[in-house]
């Protein structure tokens, strides 16, 4: 295995569909889950939690996303609404990064969602770690309450992306980083 900063620097996302099966093993799995809740948390909260799509839950929650598509886009073609019903198929699996807010005297909202955001990163981190690729996306769906409330999300919880894993197809070329000169200063 590559030295972990190696794996840090060169990490890339990858396409939904430029991945292929497998996916990770249910050990795997559980290692990739472990770790998206071992973040930094001011106030011990677990302001997130995670919800695993993988098989047949990949379907249904497709199924969910296009009906609340057709709903409110009535006039869409049949090849919209299907591609609505693919939206987490590439992937053999996708984990949805929950963020939700523990009212605290002293923890501010802000805190908690970036909290969360950790979660999502460390997932990531932990997938291309096994030797798989990863990619942290949101589209409409991540905002709409009807498709949330599908999902099953409560009232006052936020989608902070899905996370879609998987065995890449081929390998990824880098896209350009910003330059160090220019969001680095010094004090
Ligand atoms: C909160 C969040 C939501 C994102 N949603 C999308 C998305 O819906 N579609 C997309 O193409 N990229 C999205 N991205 C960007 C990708 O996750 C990724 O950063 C991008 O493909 C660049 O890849 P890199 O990880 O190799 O730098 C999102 C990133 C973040 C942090």
């Amino acid at each position: 295995m590559s030295h972990p900063i190696e794996l840090l620097k060169t990490r890339r996302s990858v396409k939904p569909r430029e991945m292929n099966g497998p996916g990770p093993s249910p050990a795997e799995l559980e290692t990739i889950l472990t770790v998206g809740a071992r973040v930094p948390d001011h106030g011990k909260l677990a302001p997130w939690r995670f919800i695993v799509f993988e098989g047949d839950g990949r379907v249904r929650a497709g199924e969910v996303i296009a009906n609340v598509f057709a709903r409110k886009e009535p006039q869409a073609p049949p090849d919209k609404i299907d591609a609505e019903k693919r939206r987490l198929m590439d992937a053999p699996l996708v984990i949805a990064v929950i963020s939700l807010m523990r009212p605290h005297p002293k923890i501010p909202a802000w805190e908690q969602e970036l909290s969360a955001g950790a979660s999502a990163m460390n997932i990531i981190t932990a997938a291309t770690a096994l030797g798989y690729g990863a990619n942290w996306l949101t589209g409409w769906f991540a905002y709409d309450r009807d498709a949330l409330d599908g999902l099953g999300l409560k009232a006052d919880e936020r989608l902070a992306g899905f996370i879609h894993i998987g065995t890449p197809s081929r390998h990824i070329e880098d896209r350009p980083r910003p330059a160090l000169a220019d969001i680095v200063t010094r004090f």
